[in-house]
C-alpha cells in the first residue's frame, strides 16, 4: 500500500453554528487528478480552505506527504510543494501581471522568481504579452490563467484549484481544462473543485461527490460519469 500524498480524515469545518464540512475523509495519491463535485454550498471551498489554512478546522487531520498540515504555517505549505488557485481567482487588480506572479513566489529569492516567471510566461503567452499591464484590466480568462500561473510559481507537486472555469466563455473553459490535464500529465498531482461536472469527470481519475458537508459518493471518475443518478443530479439532459 502506498501512502496517499494528501490524506484528509474526519474533517470538520464550522462557521459558528454552521457545520460546513461534516466528518469527511478522502485522499489524493501521487500523480492523481481528483475532483470534488457538488452543488453550491456543499462545502467544497471550505474543504480546500481547511487544507490551505484559510478555514479553521474544528476537528480531523490533514496530512501531506506524511507531514501534519494543520500544525504548519501557510508559507511552509508552499515549501512542501502545495500550490493554490483560489476561488474567485483573487488576482490583485491594481498590481501588474509580473507583480502578481512575484506575489505567488514570495518565498523565492528574487533571481529564482524572475527565472520562474520567464519559464511560466512561455507556457502562458498571453501573460507574456501583458506582463507589465495592470491585472484588473485583463479579461476573466486571462485573470484565471494568471491565477493558475501564480499558483505554479513555487513549482508545486500538488495543485489545488477552486472552480477555475467559473464565469468563463466556453472556449476558455476548454483551455483551462486542457491546461489542468496537461499539468497532471507532467506529474503535478491535482485536487480540482468544479461546477463543470462533465468536464471535470472527463479529465479526473477519481471523484468525490459532496452534499451538505458530507461525501455521499466516490469512485472512478468514468464510473461516476456513467452513473444515472449522478447524471440526473449533476449532468442534466444530453
Ligand atoms: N466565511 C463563512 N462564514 C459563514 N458561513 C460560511 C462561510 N463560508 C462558507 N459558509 C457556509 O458554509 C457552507 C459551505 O460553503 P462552501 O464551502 O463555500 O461551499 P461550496 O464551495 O461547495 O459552494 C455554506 O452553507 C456556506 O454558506
Ligand atoms: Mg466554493
Amino acid at each position: 500500500m502506498t501512502t496517499p500524498l494528501l490524506e484528509v480524515s474526519n474533517l470538520n469545518v464550522s462557521y459558528g453554528p454552521i457545520a460546513a464540512v461534516r466528518g469527511i475523509s478522502f485522499c489524493v495519491n501521487a500523480g492523481e487528478l481528483v475532483t470534488i463535485i457538488g452543488a453550491n454550498g456543499a462545502g467544497k471551498t471550505s474543504t480546500l480552505n481547511a487544507i490551505t489554512g484559510l478555514a479553521t478546522v474544528a476537528s480531523g487531520t490533514i496530512s501531506f506527504d506524511g507531514t501534519d498540515l494543520l500544525s504548519l504555517p501557510v508559507e511552509r505549505k508552499a515549501q512542501l510543494g502545495i500550490g493554490v488557485s483560489p476561488e474567485g481567482r483573487r488576482v490583485f487588480g491594481d498590481l501588474t501581471v509580473r507583480e502578481n506572479l512575484i506575489a505567488g513566489g514570495i518565498s523565492l529569492p528574487a533571481r529564482q522568481a524572475e527565472a520562474r516567471i520567464d519559464t511560466l510566461v512561455e507556457r502562458f503567452p498571453i501573460l507574456k504579452e501583458r506582463i507589465d499591464q495592470e491585472s484588473g484590466t485583463l479579461s476573466g480568462g486571462e485573470q484565471q490563467m494568471l491565477a493558475i500561473a501564480r499558483g505554479l510559481m513555487t513549482s508545486p507537486r500538488f495543485l489545488i484549484l477552486d472552480e477555475p472555469s467559473l464565469g468563463l466563455a466556453p472556449k476558455i473553459v476548454s483551455q483551462v481544462f486542457e491546461l489542468v490535464q496537461q499539468l497532471n500529465q507532467e506529474g503535478v498531482s491535482i485536487l480540482l473543485v468544479e461546477q463543470n461536472v462533465r468536464k471535470s469527470l472527463a479529465i479526473a481519475h477519481r471523484a468525490y461527490v459532496m452534499e451538505l458537508g458530507q461525501i455521499v459518493r466516490d469512485g472512478d471518475a468514468s464510473n461516476l460519469a456513467a452513473d444515472p443518478t449522478i447524471h440526473q443530479a449533476y449532468l442534466g439532459a444530453a
